[in-house]
């Protein structure tokens, strides 16, 4: 072997030798640009050596790209977001893969009583409250970060104090929001935890739009979507649950066997909710398991699966249906039930309802919830 070949054959095995597939590096921070009041926003790249990678934001706590292979191994960003903070400010975010509270879904009538005092929130939902309020709700404050990784994976820690009486709501709120991808798995983890001063409702969630075809794709009826759920709460037509626990059986909510999205969702056409925008009860999580099965949502053409796992006892699958065409991540357009949220938390209204799982938080308890997202394709 002449000495060029030789030192080629060197450095080549040098090259492998150096490249690790996959370092345990802290994600950097990088600039995403700045609010309306010129607070600037940071996002952060996390990665799996399978292929995922995710990108979070400071605004919001926010989940803004996540990509993942398809059955040929090639990637596609599955959630509807923007590519700047503007686009995340603007009217044509309907939530789009933000930490969702300090309480998601609808409060009846923005009211409640709690230890004898009664609070009244800001209707943005008429009749109702809606995730947590108008102008500082979770979703539009700049949280502050702190990346990490460790032989396990890379993840972003999230950290909010939001004052006491903050959108009306009692109580300084020290909320953590971490997400976690793990080296070895297509999957993220999304780990929330709070204290508070004062009792106070907490109930937290991610508010992703999924399509697994790509964001962009025209719709997600064609879509299979499962629910661990036998049970589901009915609500009138403000789509406030009437305190009823209603079995799915017979009704076009039962999705205990895959069934395409579109196959019945014509039966909720003229409902108020225009579509699926219900919470489903989740059915009981083994003793031995820290995490329920909550949702499993595949698309054929791709392969792509999705297994959503939680703690918490009820999810809302809501089919888009107030996607109203608006121009997205490099201006592809959100088409109405493009793209469907499956939001694992505790029931809608709990606040008032005495008879669901409570949402109280009170000073010296620690709130935590935790829930996975993982892909496979096939
Ligand atoms: C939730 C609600 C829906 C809708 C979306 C945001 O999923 O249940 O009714 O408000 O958020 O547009």
């Amino acid at each position: 072997m002449n000495l060029f070949r030789r030192m080629s054959a060197a450095l080549f095995l040098l090259s492998i030798a150096c490249v690790p597939a996959w370092a345990a590096e802290a994600p950097q921070a990088e600039a995403f640009g700045k609010t309306k009041e010129g607070t600037p926003v940071e996002i952060y790249t996390l990665k799996s050596e399978k292929g995922l990678s995710a990108k979070v934001m400071t605004y919001g706590a926010t989940l803004v790209q996540l990509h993942v292979p398809d059955k040929n191994g090639k990637l596609a960003d599955v959630l509807l977001g923007f590519d700047d903070v503007a686009g995340y400010e603007s009217e044509n975010n309907q939530y789009f893969g933000c930490t969702t509270g300090r309480v998601c879904n609808r409060i009846a009538k923005g009211k409640f009583t709690l230890e004898g005092k009664e609070y009244e929130l800001a209707i943005n939902n008429d009749p109702n409250h809606l995730h947590g309020g108008e102008k500082r709700s979770l979703d539009k404050v700049v949280w502050k970060a702190r990346a990490y990784a460790n032989d396990k994976g890379q993840g972003v820690t999230f950290t909010y104090t939001s004052p006491d009486g903050e959108e009306g709501y009692p109580g300084a709120l020290k909320v953590t929001v971490n997400f976690f991808v793990p080296k070895d798995a297509n999957r993220i983890g999304i780990r929330y935890k709070a204290t508070t001063d004062k009792a106070t409702p907490v109930n937290l969630t991610n508010h992703a739009y999924f399509n697994l075809a790509g964001e962009g794709s025209k719709t997600v009826l064609d879509h299979m979507l499962r629910l661990n759920a036998d049970k589901y709460t009915p609500t009138d037509d403000t789509l406030i649950p009437t305190g009823k626990i209603e079995n799915v059986a017979d009704t076009d909510l039962d999705f205990r066997k895959p069934k395409r999205i579109g196959a019945r969702i014509k039966t909720y056409d003229e409902s108020a909710a225009i579509g699926y925008d219900h919470n489903f009860v989740l059915n009981e999580k083994p003793q031995d398991k820290d995490l329920n099965l909550a949702a499993m949502l595949y698309h054929k053409d791709s392969g792509r699966r999705l297994r959503i796992m939680t703690t918490e006892p009820g999810i809302q699958f809501y089919s888009g249906n107030f996607l109203k065409g608006q121009q997205g991540k490099g201006g592809k357009v959100y088409a109405h039930r493009s793209a469907c949220c499956l939001e694992t938390q505790h029931y809608p209204d709990s606040v008032n309802h005495p008879e669901f799982p409570s949402i109280i938080l009170k000073p010296g308890q620690e709130f935590s919830s935790f829930t996975t997202y993982g892909f496979t394709a096939e």
